[in-house]
């Protein structure tokens, strides 16, 4: 597909997320799950491609996928995947070689479909006699918004990012953490309808982050619909409804935190205090071990073979305290769906994979 610009028509008269008529332009099963007319972000047969010299490198192959209003998506992948590339596309800052974008249904290339977006940019640098109160001020203006809306909201935010205090302090005194909710703050001057966030907690220490996670939580309590790239699988885990992991510039899977990491008809039964069930007993209801305290970790063949085996134990007389469905880390399904890919094409490019290395700050 070559890159065409989105047809004019119908582009002022779009008003907001909802209903945007624009949002049909992209094909029809991009939206599995998302209801078209509010997605917030809609992509379509995406390729970005770079010239290295006479190279060219494919930063982006055929993504699809899209995101709904309100929700909160976390784009994992390694580095390199082409996560910032596809943010920056989102942005309008990149121009794609091939596909569709709709961000509220326009293209983000033109410069109305960018009011109110927010943006923290990877690795974002502030120059450092400035303080953070001024760097807040000088993008407030840079965005549009009224000083006087300035003047009330930026002690408001520093407040909400755990920065009351600091503003008045140059921002070359400040620690990664510091400088990364700065950064927050600045995405949210503008009360944006999307936000996107670069790898927002990277080099960030465990306080630092559950602090970024709170006001993500309290911004998509306001409707906010928020976009994060990370290769940080345990804090998507904790902030995401919904995921996608892009490897060497394709999305490989998708799906709720929750379906990605539950594992099919896998689950722990946990018998009451004291209790042990007989491991003969279990034969032939599928794969069953006995732990020590007194639990169980099955894998059946279906759920009518799950309630055999309770009734089983139930027939023994024990009880049952819990049965719960198992489940994986996202970074253990990472792990798999990429080391899935490299066999199918019979080489690693990767060496070992590494994630979710706890940098514990300042980097
Ligand atoms: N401006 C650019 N020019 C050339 N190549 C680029 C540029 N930006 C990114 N790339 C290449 O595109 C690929 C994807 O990069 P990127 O989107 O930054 O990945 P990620 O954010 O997942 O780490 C990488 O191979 C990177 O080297
Ligand atoms: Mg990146």
């Amino acid at each position: 597909m070559v890159s065409r610009d989105v047809p004019a028509q119908g582009a002022g008269r779009s008003r907001g997320p909802a209903g945007s008529p624009e949002n049909k332009a992209i094909a029809a099963d991009v939206y599995a799950g998302v209801d078209t007319d509010a997605a917030a972000i809609a992509v379509s047969g995406l390729g970005k491609e770079y010239r290295h010299g006479r190279r060219r490198l494919r930063a982006l192959d055929g993504v699809n996928l899209a995101v709904g209003r309100g929700e909160v998506f976390g784009l994992l992948g390694a580095n390199g995947a082409g996560k910032t590339t596809l943010v920056k596309v989102l942005l309008g800052l990149a121009r794609p070689t091939s596909g569709e974008v709709r961000v509220r249904g326009r293209d983000p290339r033109r410069a109305a479909a960018r009011r109110r977006i927010g943006y923290l940019p990877e690795g974002h640098r502030f120059p450092g006699y400035l303080t953070g109160e001024a760097a807040l001020r000088l993008f407030g203006r840079l965005a549009g918004v009224a000083e006087g809306t300035l003047d009330q909201r930026i002690p408001e935010l520093l407040d909400l990012v755990g920065l009351a205090g600091r503003g008045g302090d140059r921002m070359g005194r400040y620690s990664k953490g510091m400088t990364q909710r700065l950064g927050l703050a600045g995405a949210l001057l503008d009360e944006p309808e999307i936000l996107f966030l670069d790898e927002p907690t990277d080099g960030v220490d465990p306080v630092g982050r559950r602090r970024i996670r709170d006001v993500l939580l309290a911004t998509r309590r306001r409707g906010t619909t928020i976009f994060i790239n990370s290769h940080l699988l345990s804090e998507v885990e904790r902030t995401c409804d919904r995921v996608a992991i892009l490897h060497q510039g394709r999305v490989v899977r998708e799906g709720t935190v929750a379906d990605l990491t539950t594992p099919a008809l896998r689950y722990r039964v946990r018998l009451g205090e004291g209790q042990s069930a007989a491991p003969e007993r279990l034969a032939g209801e599928g794969l069953a071990v006995v732990s020590g305290n007194g639990s169980l970790e099955v894998e059946v063949a279906d759920l009518a073979a799950l309630n055999r085996l309770v009734d089983r134990l139930r027939a023994d007389h024990l009880l049952i305290a819990e049965v719960s469905p198992l489940r994986a880390a996202l970074e253990d399904v990472f792990i798999e769906v990429l080391e899935g890919e490299a066999r199918a094409a019979g080489v690693s490019d990767h060496g070992p994979l590494t994630t979710d290395h706890d940098p514990g700050g300042g980097r």
